[in-house]
C-alpha cells in the first residue's frame, strides 16, 4: 500500500524527461518539488480543506438551545475595585500615575525622634557585646569596610552611586550596614528603609541570614527578606530588606516612585538580567521626582563604565579586593596532569565534527612541541572539552585529592541535570565516598540545604560543592582553593527572525571565567582547571549579552502597562541595551492574538488579569480557563510543568525505560500535559499507600520536582481564588474540578492557553520494515518540526487527530516540539482566533487563523461562530466582574454546549492514521 501510494503520487500529472539515470532522477523530482512548492508560494496562500468538522443536526439544535441567553455587560454590577484600577490603567499615563501617588506616600520620610533615640541607645549597647565584636572584627578584613567613610561621603553629596568590586570583597553584605548603622548613629534612622535587590531567591535568603548573623540578631528584627511567596520581613523603619528585583518591580505598580525606600541598592546588575535592566530605566524616570532617595548600584568589574554613563556619569567606587594569584591551567594541562584517555569508542565520531575540527588542528599543530602525543590525540576528540565526559570530571576531582593540599573544590557545570549526574558517580566511589562531602547548589534547593554549602567540612574531609552559574557572583563561599570550570551553562536565547526560544547548554563568556577563576582565590592562592583548551577561550565571547535581547518580550510588555506604561516601543528605547523592534513586534502580536491587547494595542481587562498573575500570559490565560470551566486540577499539572520543567530524570543509558514509563503513565493521550497530570495523580494515590518511592523510582519521576509541582499548583489555586475567578484555594476541591474527567476538554483548554502555537502533522512514511513512523509535521508558521524525542508523542504511529498544540520548540539537530498535545479542529475553532467560514471549489469551510481549513456545513459554521460570540463576551464579563461560574446559569449552559460539541469530535474522531499519500517533498 505505502508503495502504491507513493508511485501514484509521482504519477499524477507529470511525465519525467527520459533517459535520465537513477540520480538524475532524484534530482528531477527534488527540483520539481522545489518548483511546485516556489509556484504555491507566488500565488498566495493555497488552500487544503482538513476532515469534515460538521455537527449532526440533533447535536446542534441543543447547543443552539444552551446559547438561548443574553450576555449582557451590566456597568451597574462590575467589580468596584476592578472598574477603578482597569480604567485608571486605561486612562492614565506613568508621569501622571506618578503625580497621584506623590500625595499618598507623604508621611512616610517623617522621622519619630523617641524611637530615634531607643535605636541609638541599643546600637552602643550592641557595640559591647563581645559575640557581637567578634563578628564586628571579622567584616573589618573586607576591602568594603575600609573605604566605608568615602561611600559614606559619596552617598550623602550624590543621588546615585556605583559601586564595583570584585566578587566577595563585601558589596552586599557590608553597604547595606554601613548605611543602616550611620543614620542609627547620627539619630535618623527611623526614616532609613534599605532596599536590596538580588537577583536570585537563594541570595536574597542566604545573604539576609548571613548579615543578621553579623549583626548577632534574629532574621526578621532590623534584616530581613521578601522573595515572591515567602517572606521574613524586617521591621517597617531602620532596616535593610533584600527583595528578588521581580519583587521590587512588582512593589513599582503601587508605589511607583518608591516612596516606601530610602535607600534602594541595586544589586549584582552587571549580570544584566531583564529586570534591572527594566529597573534603572524606570529609576532614570524616578530620580528626578524622588530626590531624596538614594541609589547605589553595585556591580562586578564587567563593563562598569556602561553604567556609569548611563547615569549621567555618576561617581564610581572601586573596591580592590584581595585576591590570591590563581593558577590558570588549560585542557591540554589537565589531561597531561591526570593522564586521562576517553573511551575508545568515540574517537570515530572526531572525524564527523568539522567544526571542532577547524578549531583544533590549527592549534594542535602549534602546540605539538609543548605536549606528547598522547594528551594531543585526546585533544583531538570533542567529547574531551566541557562535561560531555562526567568521569573525566570526577577523575579530575580524584586526582586534585591525591594530589594537592587541602581547600574546597567548587565545580560549575552547567544544570541541575550534570550536577546530579556528577554527585551520584561520585557518591558510588567506593574509595573516595567517605572521604569527599559533596553539596549541590542550584537555585531550587531547599532553604536549609543552601546553608551546608557554607559550612567548614569536619577534619579529613573535603568539600566539593557542584553548583550551576549561581556561585560564580551571587553566592560566596570562602573555604574554596579549586575551581573546575567546565566553561558550560545553560542559557536561553531568543531569534526574533524565527520568533523561537530555546534554552540551551553553551559556552560561557571569557568574563564568566574570569570570574570563575577568582572563586578560588578567596583565602590563599589556588587553581583553576578550565576543561576547555586556550583555542576554544578564544572562541569565546567577551561579555555575555544581556538578556533583553534573548527574550520573548511579551511577559515584560504586559507588565509594563501596569506600570502604566502604554507604548512599549518608546520605554523600551531607554533601556542600556534596547532590544530589536522585530522582537516587540513579536511580543505584541501574541499578545493580540490571545487577547490580552486589543486592536489599538491597548490592554483588555483579560490583559489586566494575565499581566497581574505570574506566569507566562498564555499559561495564565489557560489557568483562568480551567478555573471557569471547572478542571483546575489536570491544568494546573500542565501549567505548572510549563513553568517549572517536566517532573521526569532520565538516567544515563535508561532512555528507553524512561520512555516505557511514560508511554504508560501517558494512557494513550497523546500529550505531554495530561501526562504531568497522570504522573502527579498516580504519585497522589501511590502516597496514600505508602508506596510512593516505588512509584516514583520504576516511573523515573523526580519526588522533588512532583512536590515543587504541586506548591506550584496550590500557588494557582491561591491566586486564582485570591481573584474571585474560584469559590476555594484548594485546586483539589470537588467545586474547581466537576469536568476534570472530560478528556476532550482538557485538551482544549490546554489548546486554548497555548494557541497559537499549533502544528499539523501532514504527512509521514515508513522506512522499510521500521514500525516507527516519521512525523512529517509542520507548525502553522510552515516551519518542518519534529516530535522531540522526550514526547511521548514521538514514534507513536496513529493518531485521532493530526493537530497538536505545543508550547516551545528548540532548535538542535532539527526543530522539535518539546512537548506537545494532540488537539481537535473544534477546539481550536472555538479557542483559536480569525475563526472564519466561507466556500472553497464549491465546499464550504470554516477556518481557523488563515492556516487550518476545514470541510464545514454552513449550519454548523454559524453555531461555531455564534458559541464563540458567547464565549467572548462571557470572558470579558468574568474578567470585569470576577466570580466562579455559578450552577445552572446561562453561563453554566454556555459552557455546557462547548463541552458538547468538543465531546462530538472525541466520539467522531475519523481515525488519522498516517497515510502515505504526497511524500513528494521528504
Ligand atoms: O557582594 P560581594 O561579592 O562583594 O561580597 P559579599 O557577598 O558581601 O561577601 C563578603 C563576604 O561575606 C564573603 O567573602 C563571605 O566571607 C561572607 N559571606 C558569607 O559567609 N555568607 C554569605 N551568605 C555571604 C557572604
Ligand atoms: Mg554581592
Amino acid at each position: 500500500m505505502q508503495r502504491g501510494g507513493r508511485s501514484q503520487s509521482r504519477g499524477r500529472g507529470n511525465n519525467r524527461p527520459p533517459g535520465l539515470s537513477g540520480r538524475e532522477i532524484g534530482m528531477y523530482y527534488r527540483n520539481l518539488a522545489r518548483q511546485r512548492k516556489k509556484d504555491a508560494k507566488d500565488e498566495g496562500p493555497k488552500i487544503r480543506l482538513g476532515c469534515n468538522v460538521s455537527a449532526p443536526c440533533g447535536i446542534l439544535t441543543r447547543v443552539q438551545e444552551y446559547m438561548q441567553q443574553k450576555q449582557q455587560i451590566d456597568e451597574e454590577h462590575l467589580d468596584v475595585n476592578f472598574k477603578r484600577q482597569f480604567h485608571s490603567l486605561l486612562s492614565v499615563n506613568f508621569e501622571t500615575f506618578i503625580e497621584q501617588t506623590k500625595e499618598q506616600y507623604e508621611d512616610n520620610e517623617q522621622r519619630n525622634a523617641s524611637f530615634d533615640e531607643q535605636l541609638q541607645k541599643q546600637l552602643e549597647e550592641r557595640n559591647e557585646d563581645s559575640v557581637y565584636q567578634a563578628r564586628y572584627a571579622a567584616r573589618l578584613k573586607l576591602p568594603t569596610m575600609s573605604q566605608a567613610s568615602d561611600i559614606l561621603k559619596a552617598v550623602a553629596q550624590h543621588q546615585v552611586v556605583l559601586i564595583v568590586g570584585s566578587t566577595g570583597c563585601g558589596k552586599t553584605t557590608q553597604v547595606p550596614q554601613i548605611l543602616l548603622d550611620a543614620d542609627i548613629a547620627e539619630g535618623r534612622a527611623s526614616a532609613c528603609h534599605i532596599v536590596c535587590t538580588q537577583p536570585r531567591r537563594i541570595s536574597a535568603i542566604t545573604v539576609a541570614e548571613r548579615v543578621s548573623y553579623e549583626r548577632a540578631e534574629q532574621l526578621g528584627q532590623s534584616v530581613g527578606y521578601q522573595i515572591r511567596l515567602e517572606s521574613r520581613k524586617p521591621r517597617e523603619r531602620a532596616s535593610i530588606k533584600f527583595c528578588t528585583t521581580g519583587v521590587l518591580l512588582q512593589q513599582l505598580q503601587s508605589d511607583p516612585l518608591l516612596h516606601h525606600v530610602s535607600h534602594l541598592l541595586l544589586d549584582e546588575i552587571h549580570e544584566r538580567s531583564v529586570e534591572t535592566d527594566l529597573l534603572m530605566a524606570l529609576l532614570k524616570v524616578i530620580l528626578p521626582q524622588r530626590p531624596t532617595l538614594k541609589v547605589i548600584l553595585m556591580s562586578a568589574t564587567v563593563r562598569e563604565q556602561d553604567f556609569c554613563d548611563y547615569f549621567d556619569n555618576c561617581p564610581m567606587f572601586r573596591i580592590e579586593g584581595v585576591m590570591h594569584p590563581v593558577q590558570m591551567l588549560y585542557l591540554e594541562e589537565v589531561l597531561a596532569l591526570t593522564g586521562y584517555q576517553f573511551a575508545k569508542r568515540r574517537e570515530k565520531r572526531a572525524r564527523e565534527n568539522p567544526e571542532y575540527r577547524a578549531m583544533i588542528e590549527p592549534y594542535l599543530r602549534r602546540i605539538r612541541g609543548d605536549y606528547d602525543e598522547r594528551v594531543l590525540n585526546q585533544l583531538r576528540q570533542p567529547e574531551s572539552e566541557g562535561c560531555e565526559d562526567i568521569e573525566f570530571i570526577a577523575e579530575l576531582i580524584y586526582y586534585i585529592c591525591s594530589t594537592q593540599a587541602e581547600g574546597a573544590i567548587l565545580v560549575f557545570m552547567p544544570g541541575y541535570d550534570k550536577i546530579a549526574k556528577l554527585s551520584t558517580l561520585l557518591g558510588k566511589s567506593q574509595r573516595w565516598r567517605n572521604e569527599l562531602i559533596i553539596q549541590p547548589l542550584h537555585s531550587m534547593l531547599s532553604t536549609m540545604d543552601q546553608q551546608a554549602v557554607f559550612r567548614r567540612p569536619p577534619a579529613g574531609k573535603r568539600k566539593v560543592i557542584i553548583s550551576t552559574i549561581i556561585a560564580e557572583t551571587s553566592v560566596t563561599i570562602d573555604d574554596v582553593v579549586y575551581v573546575i570550570n567546565t566553561g558550560r551553562t545553560k542559557l536561553s536565547n531568543y531569534d526574533t527572525e524565527t520568533n523561537i526560544q530555546t534554552l540551551e547548554e553553551c559556552w560561557v563568556t571569557q568574563a564568566n571565567t574570569q570570574q570563575r577563576k577568582g572563586r578560588a582565590g578567596r583565602v590563599q592562592p589556588g587553581i583553576c582547571y578550565n576543561l576547555f583548551s586556550r583555542a576554544r577561550e578564544q572562541l569565546m565571547a567577551e561579555i555575555p549579552t544581556p538578556e533583553i535581547l534573548r527574550s520573548k518580550l511579551e511577559s515584560i510588555i504586559l507588565s509594563l502597562k501596569l506600570l502604566h506604561i502604554e507604548n512599549p516601543y518608546v520605554f523600551l528605547q531607554t533601556l542600556i541595551n534596547a532590544p530589536a523592534q522585530e522582537a516587540i513586534n513579536n511580543g505584541v502580536a501574541l499578545l493580540k492574538r490571545i487577547e490580552a491587547l486589543d486592536a489599538n494595542g491597548q490592554l483588555t481587562p483579560l490583559g489586566m488579569h494575565l499581566a497581574k498573575m505570574p506566569i507566562d500570559p498564555q499559561m495564565g490565560k489557560m489557568i483562568l480557563m480551567s478555573a471557569l470551566f471547572r478542571c483546575l486540577d489536570p491544568i494546573t499539572s500542565a501549567a505548572a510543568a510549563l513553568s517549572y520543567k517536566m517532573p521526569f530524570y532520565t538516567p544515563m543509558g535508561q532512555e528507553r525505560r524512561v520512555d516505557e514509563a511514560k508511554r504508560r503513565l501517558s494512557n494513550n493521550m497523546r500529550s505531554d500535559h495530561l501526562l504531568v497530570h497522570n504522573a502527579i495523580a498516580g504519585y497522589r494515590e501511590s502516597r496514600l499507600e505508602h508506596r510512593d518511592r516505588d512509584f516514583c523510582f520504576n516511573n523515573f519521576l523526580s519526588t522533588m520536582t512532583l512536590q515543587q509541582l504541586e506548591r506550584m499548583k496550590q500557588q494557582f489555586a491561591d491566586l486564582l481564588n485570591n481573584y474571585k475567578f474560584l469559590s476555594s484555594a484548594d485546586c483539589r476541591h470537588e467545586s474547581s474540578n466537576l469536568n476534570s474527567d472530560k478528556i476532550p476538554l482538557l485538551r482544549a483548554i490546554i489548546g486554548g492557553g497555548l494557541y497559537p502555537n499549533m502544528a499539523h502533522l501532514g504527512k509521514s512514511r515508513q522506512i522499510r520494515n521500521q514500525v516507527r513512523a516519521i512525523h512529517h509535521m509542520s507548525t502553522d508558521d510552515g516551519r518542518r518540526v519534529n516530535f522531540h524525542p522526550s514526547s511521548v508523542n514521538s514514534g507513536e504511529s496513529s493518531f485521532d487527530s493530526s493537530y497538536f498544540v505545543y508550547f516551545q520548540r528548540q532548535k538542535s539537530t532539527a526543530l522539535y516540539l518539546l512537548d506537545a498535545t494532540m488537539v481537535f479542529p473544534m477546539a481550536l475553532l472555538i479557542f483559536g482566533d480569525g475563526v472564519e467560514s466561507g466556500v472553497y471549489d464549491n465546499t464550504p469551510y470554516i477556518s481557523v487563523a488563515k492556516a487550518y481549513y476545514f470541510k464545514c456545513n454552513p449550519e454548523t459554521a454559524a453555531v461555531v461562530l455564534k458559541l464563540r460570540d458567547c464565549l467572548a463576551r462571557l470572558l470579558l464579563k468574568k474578567a470585569m466582574y470576577p466570580a466562579p461560574i455559578e450552577e445552572n446559569s446561562d453561563d453554566h449552559r454556555l459552557i455546557k454546549a462547548i463541552e458538547l460539541l468538543l465531546s462530538l469530535d472525541e466520539r467522531m474522531g475519523d481515525d488519522y492514521e498516517i497515510s502515505s499519500d504526497e511524500i513528494d517533498d521528504i
